[in-house]
């Protein structure tokens, strides 16, 4: 299985939208059908085959500067206090790896 953490190879496989870099082709076979099918998501504008074009996902978080700088090594200094609460709330938002799946799924 692969890291499944940048959401590139996200598409439907047999109707589901997933990341092809952790779908076990055996896993698929043994527990699906005899046959894989792929089609890239609806979300976002083909650009060839399975590939996608996630631009607009990336410029709505440009708008919203959803980035903590790493650029340079200078000292940015100790951040916002967040509270343990504000900490629990944020961290599962911070994992998001931008794949598009939520788009697909949802109705
Ligand atoms: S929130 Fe959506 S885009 Fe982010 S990792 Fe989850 S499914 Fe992917
Ligand atoms: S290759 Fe990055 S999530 Fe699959």
């Amino acid at each position: 299985m692969q890291e499944a953490v940048c959401g590139s190879c996200t598409m439907l496989i047999n109707g589901h939208v997933r990341q092809a870099c952790s779908a076990l082709v055996d896993k698929l076979l043994e527990e699906e059908s005899a046959e894989i099918e792929l089609r890239p998501t609806s979300s976002f504008p083909v650009v060839r085959d399975l590939v996608v074009d996630r631009r607009r996902l990336f410029r709505a978080l440009e708008k919203v500067r959803a980035w903590i700088s790493v650029d340079g090594c200078h000292d940015l200094g100790p951040g916002p206090r967040q509270s343990p609460k504000e900490q629990e709330e944020a961290y599962p938002l911070s994992q998001c790896m931008s794949c598009g799946c939520c788009l697909e799924a949802c109705p």
